[in-house]
C-alpha cells in the first residue's frame, strides 16, 4: 500500500517548489505590473542581430524573431505563435529537423551548421532546451546567424591566395617563354620566305607559327591573369559595356547564328573599370558562343537590387547596398555538376585550343569589384553566369 499522504479532498499534494521557483513566484506576486519586464524581453529578442526560435515541449512556437523570418526566408502571420513549428516552418525541412532533434539528443549542438539548400544561404546554430527552475525541459531554444557572408568571404580570401603563390609563380615562366616563343615566331616567318616553292614545308611552317601563336596567346593571358588589378573607376553605362563586349566576342570566337538578347533596365549605371569589365563579359560571352557551336540563344539581362546588408559587417544598423545584376545565359550543352567547382581555376579548360584562363581572369576582376560570380548549369539546358556588382564600391577598389 502506498504511503503517499492523501489531502482530505482526495488528491494528492503538489510537488514541493524548488527555493528558487518560490522565489519567483513570490517575486511575480508582489509585482502586479509584470508587462514592462515582458515588453523589455520582447524588445531585447525583437532587436537581436541573431535570429531566435523558441518552442514548447508540446512543439508549438513560443517565439520567433524578425532576423529569424528574414534568414528562413518566411514572413510573419498573424497565428503563428502558438501553432505547432512544424507547421510554421513547412517549408523550411532542414530547420524542422534540427529543432525535432532538441528533445531527443542527449548533447545538442553548441557550433553546429546548417545549409538551407533551396535559399543558397549557410546558417551557425546553437540549440538548447528551456529548463523550468526544478530542471524540467519546459521547451527548446535555437539561437542562429547567417553566415553566407562570412562563407563568401572566406572562400574569396582562400581563393586570392591561392592565386597569390600560383601567380608568382606563372608570372614568372610567362616571363621566361615570351622571348623564345617571339624568336619561333620571327624564325618561322623567315623560313617561310626562303622556301616559297616547297608546299609541305609552307604547311609545316603554318602549323609551327599557328601553335606559336597560340602558345603566346597562353603567355599574354597568363601575364594578365597574374598582374595586380588595377582599376581606373568611372561611371559606366552598362549597356554600353555588354554591347561591347558582344562585339569583342564575336571578333574573338565564332558566334555563327547564335541568337543574343540583351535587355538591360533604362538608364543602368555603374562605378568601374569599363575596359576591365568589358573584359569580364567578353569572356563570359566568348564561352558562351563556344559551348552553343553556332546555334541557340544566349540571353543577357541586366537589373538594379538593393541588397540588405548583413548586420554581421555593418556598423549600428545594415546599410542596404545598391548592386546590378548581370546574367548571361545560354541554352548550350551546360555542365556537367563534377565540373562546377573547377570552371574558375586557371588553367581548367576542355577545349583543344583553350588556355583556361578566362574564367580565372573574370573571377579576378569581379572580386576587385567587390562583386561576386555565381553559376547554374543543367546538363542539356544550359547554363547561366550571375554576376553581382555594387553600383559603387566605398573600398577596396585597388587591390
Ligand atoms: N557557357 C558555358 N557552357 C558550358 N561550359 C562552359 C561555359 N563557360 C565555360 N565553360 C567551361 O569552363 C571551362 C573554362 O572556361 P574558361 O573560359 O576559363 O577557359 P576556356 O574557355 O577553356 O579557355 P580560354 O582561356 O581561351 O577562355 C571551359 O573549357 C568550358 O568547359
Ligand atoms: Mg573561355
Amino acid at each position: 500500500m502506498s504511503n503517499t499522504p492523501k489531502r482530505s479532498d482526495g488528491r494528492r499534494p503538489r510537488r514541493p517548489m524548488s527555493p528558487l521557483r518560490a522565489r519567483s513566484a513570490r517575486r511575480s506576486a508582489a509585482r502586479p505590473h509584470a508587462a514592462p519586464h515582458d515588453r523589455f524581453f520582447r524588445q531585447i529578442v525583437g532587436s537581436m542581430r541573431n535570429g531566435v526560435i523558441a518552442i514548447h515541449r508540446d512543439g508549438t512556437v513560443a517565439l520567433m524573431n524578425d532576423e529569424a523570418y528574414r534568414i528562413f526566408g518566411l514572413t510573419r502571420k498573424a497565428g503563428d505563435l502558438g501553432r505547432p513549428f512544424s507547421d510554421v516552418l513547412r517549408k523550411r525541412p532542414a530547420i524542422i529537423r534540427v529543432l525535432s532533434g532538441a528533445f531527443e539528443l542527449s548533447h545538442l549542438p553548441n557550433r553546429a551548421e546548417l545549409r538551407m539548400r533551396d535559399l543558397d544561404r549557410v546558417v551557425g546554430y546553437t540549440l538548447s532546451q528551456v529548463m523550468d527552475d526544478d530542471g524540467t525541459s519546459i521547451g527548446a531554444a535555437m539561437f542562429f546567424k547567417d553566415l553566407t557572408l562570412v562563407e563568401q568571404r572566406e572562400e574569396s580570401e582562400r581563393l586570392r591566395n591561392r592565386l597569390a603563390s600560383l601567380g608568382e609563380m606563372a608570372a614568372g615562366i610567362a616571363h621566361e617563354l615570351k622571348n623564345p616563343l617571339a624568336g619561333i615566331e620571327v624564325m618561322a616567318g623567315l623560313l617561310r620566305r626562303q622556301v616559297p616553292d616547297s608546299k609541305d614545308a609552307q604547311s609545316l611552317l603554318a602549323d609551327i607559327l599557328s601553335e606559336a601563336k597560340l602558345a603566346n596567346k597562353i603567355v599574354v593571358e597568363m601575364l594578365e591573369f597574374v598582374r595586380p588589378v588595377r582599376l581606373q573607376v568611372e561611371r559606366t553605362d552598362v549597356a554600353g559595356v555588354l554591347q561591347q563586349a558582344v562585339s569583342m566576342a564575336e571578333s574573338k570566337t565564332s558566334r555563327g547564328n547564335v541568337l543574343v538578347d540583351i535587355d538591360v533596365e533604362p538608364k543602368l549605371a555603374i562605378e568601374c573599370d569599363d575596359h576591365q569589365l568589358s573584359q569580364v563579359f567578353t569572356n563570359l560571352i566568348a564561352n558562351a558562343f563556344e559551348a552553343l557551336e553556332g546555334k541557340g540563344r544566349l540571353g543577357i539581362t541586366a537589373v538594379s537590387k538593393i541588397v540588405e546588408g548583413d548586420p554581421a559587417f555593418a556598423g549600428a544598423a545594415p546599410t542596404p547596398t545598391p548592386m546590378i545584376i548581370i546574367d548571361v545565359a545560354d541554352d548550350g550543352p551546360g555542365l556537367k555538376v563534377e565540373l562546377i567547382d573547377k570552371i574558375f581555376d586557371p588553367f581548367f579548360t576542355t577545349k583543344p585550343q583553350g588556355s583556361g584562363l578566362g574564367l580565372a581572369i573574370v573571377r579576378k576582376i569581379v572580386d576587385a569589384h567587390d562583386g561576386r560570380i555565381d553559376v547554374s548549369s543543367t546538363p542539356g539546358v544550359g547554363t547561366r553566369f550571375r554576376v553581382t556588382l555594387p553600383v559603387s564600391s566605398a573600398s577596396g577598389w585597388f587591390k
